[in-house]
């Protein structure tokens, strides 16, 4: 049973690893990069069609962290019924970084469905010359940034909650 166990932590360190790396890789050294050699119309196409791919590996990645999530919870006893009330450091830990996780997928939703789709065909029509979409573009993507930074600073904070976890 152990070996199962360790396969199942396994799995939930590799989607952790995945779905976090992925993020500082685009934040720390793609999008600097890209800033500094793209026009910006091409570097939001681009962005938009690196964001669709790690969007669908991103996905799978949090489904795999809710549901070894989930037997990593069992195989600690976790009341999830109670868990909001828990009165133990690590329910209140556990139940601290589930609000987190949760609002991590509302910003993913948000980011990957709605702004990406969204700024790839604003980008799309960019050379149509029309000011006033070039303007909605840019602020659209500055505030796609932003929610991607806010989203990958709230990923930090559940990394260390699970380092406080298992401490
Ligand atoms: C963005 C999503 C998540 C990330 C980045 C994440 C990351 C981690 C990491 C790095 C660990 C430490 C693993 C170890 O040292 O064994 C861990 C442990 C844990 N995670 Fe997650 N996790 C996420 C989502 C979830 C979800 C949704 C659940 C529950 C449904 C969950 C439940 C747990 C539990 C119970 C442990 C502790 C296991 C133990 O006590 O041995 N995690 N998580």
């Amino acid at each position: 049973m152990d070996w199962l166990w360790a396969a199942i932590r396994w799995v939930h360190l590799l989607a952790a690893m995945t779905w976090i790396g992925g993020q500082l890789f685009l934040v720390l050294v793609l999008l600097p990069v890209l800033r500094r050699t793209l026009p910006s119309a091409q570097r939001t196409l681009l962005v938009a069609q690196l964001g669709g791919r790690f969007a669908v590996v991103g996905w799978i990645a949090l489904a795999l962290l809710v549901v070894t999530g989930f037997l990593n919870g069992e195989r600690r006893g976790v009341a999830w019924e109670s868990l909001p009330a828990a009165q133990s450091t690590y329910g209140q830990v556990l139940f601290a970084k589930l609000c987190l996780v949760a609002v991590v997928i509302a910003l993913t939703f948000l980011h990957s469905q709605i702004f990406g789709p969204r700024l790839t065909r604003l980008a799309t029509q960019a050379a149509d010359n029309d000011p006033q979409a070039e303007a909605y573009r840019r602020r659209l993507a500055r505030l796609s940034a932003i929610v991607s930074v806010i989203n990958l600073l709230l990923n930090l904070v559940i990394v260390y909650l699970a380092a406080r976890l298992v401490s």
